[in-house]
């Protein structure tokens, strides 16, 4: 339900944003902290930190299965839909993301902003 979504422009170009060497940088979004990754040309958007004890996701790494990987206990998660694919049971927030002539958005549940 993408439509349903309040879509929050983030950067004129992918290219203006701060990435680190793992693929991933950190954005701050209307007073929200959000990682994002870069993943095979495709831009993934969640939470800042692990569910599971407060990681922050954009400091671990990429798997070669294309799962985030947390810097503090190595649980896996897949940054599409946020499923914990190393089996713990967690669930990470995820965003969806989309590039409109070059501009990257995020687009967030309605209600988490007021206008
Ligand atoms: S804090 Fe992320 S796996 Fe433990």
């Amino acid at each position: 339900m993408r439509d349903e979504l309040h879509w929050v422009k983030i950067a004129d170009h992918i290219a203006s944003l701060n990435w680190q060497e793992n693929g991933m940088c950190i954005v701050t979004v209307e007073g929200k902290t959000v990682t994002l990754a870069r993943n095979e040309d495709v831009l993934f958007a969640f939470a800042h930190k692990c569910p599971h004890a407060g990681g922050i996701m954009a400091h671990g790494y990429m798997d070669a299965a294309g799962n985030v990987v947390c810097p503090l206990h190595r649980y896996r998660f897949n940054m599409a839909n946020g499923r914990n694919t190393s089996g713990e049971g967690y669930y990470l927030k995820t965003y969806a993301t989309r590039m409109i002539d070059g501009a990257i958005f995020i687009g967030f549940k309605k209600g988490l902003f007021s206008f």
